[in-house]
């Protein structure tokens, strides 16, 4: 099965800008995705090229940095958003929010998710793009472009990795599990640094790992490559678009304690479903932090 990706002319005018009014709820998801695609592999392309001429550092606080190739990733995608959805609403991380008029329709973006690895030359980071109506999530783009890896899911219509069908993994103990975590940027701050959890996940699962990526972690739990994911302090824009893809896999998202999951609080745990209560049954080990 083949995703149902809409190539758009780049000189063709976009969708919305000729046919619909500032509250129109009806865009079509391959419209969204369609436009989401574009954007996200120009973005990709934006911060290849300032892999390799070389990008500016600034520090948020001593371990959260951004980059110059952070900012013209997401200015880019912004672009492409206003051309194609002027009236649609954005929540970026650089810019946070803009757009406060009726759409329905909110765009959710991490221009680099995976900053740190990427200010190290570890190539491993992506482009995330997921859109909202309402509260209901319709389309997720992740861009992988050291890998040329791209994975999108469209509500109701599955998940895709460079437009072939992805499903989540079958492994059905936490001992044969791989699985990955990631920690805030209060590490240092906080006792809610997750490294308790970790530490518990280490000695139960076959394996642990931090990639640096949520986005990543995600689109790889609904690809199969992981068994399960969680974290305890993460922004919507890391996680809206690869929630939506794991859900597409038939993966399985709660919060720590398994009550229904919102990108709009920080907890997150991801899985094949499979092993899930058994990963709440860890976590639950240690919740009164
Ligand atoms: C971070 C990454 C990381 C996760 C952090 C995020 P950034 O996003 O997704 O894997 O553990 O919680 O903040 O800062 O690289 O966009
Ligand atoms: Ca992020
Ligand atoms: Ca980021």
């Amino acid at each position: 099965m083949r995703a149902r990706l809409v190539t758009r002319d780049a000189n063709a005018p976009c969708y919305d800008a000729r046919k619909m009014s500032s509250d129109d709820a009806s865009v079509p998801t391959e419209h969204l995705l369609s436009v989401a695609v574009d954007a996200a592999k120009d973005a990709g392309s934006v911060l290849l090229e300032y892999a390799r001429s070389g990008f500016q550092i600034e520090r948020k606080n001593p371990i959260n940095l951004v980059t110059d190739a952070d900012h013209a990733a997401e200015q880019c995608i912004i672009d492409h958003l206003r051309r194609c959805f002027p009236t649609h609403r954005t929540l970026a991380e650089e810019r946070g929010v803009d757009g406060h008029g009726p759409s329905p329709y909110r765009w959710i973006i991490d221009p680099l998710d995976g900053t740190t690895n990427f200010a190290h030359r570890f190539p491993v980071y992506a482009v995330s793009i997921g859109v909202e109506c309402g509260n209901d999530l319709l389309v997720g783009v992740v861009y992988d472009p050291s890998r040329d890896e791209l994975f999108t899911g469209e509500a109701g219509r599955g998940a895709f990795l460079n437009g072939r069908l992805v499903t989540v993994s079958t492994t059905a103990q936490l001992d044969a599990a791989l699985m990955v975590t990631g920690f805030a940027y209060d590490i240092r701050e906080t006792p809610k640094n997750n490294l308790d959890h970790f530490a518990r996940f280490a000695l139960r699962a076959q394996g642990v790992r931090r990639t640096g990526s949520a986005a990543l972690d995600l689109c790889y739990v609904a690809a199969g490559r992981f068994d399960g994911f969680w974290e305890v302090k993460l922004n919507p824009w890391d996680m809206a678009a690869g929630v939506l893809i794991v859900r597409e896999a038939g993966g399985r998202i709660t919060d720590l304690r398994g009550n229904p999951h919102s990108i709009h609080q920080p907890e997150l745990v991801a899985s094949n479903g499979f092993i899930h209560d058994e990963m709440l049954g860890i976590l639950g080990e240690n919740l009164h932090l």
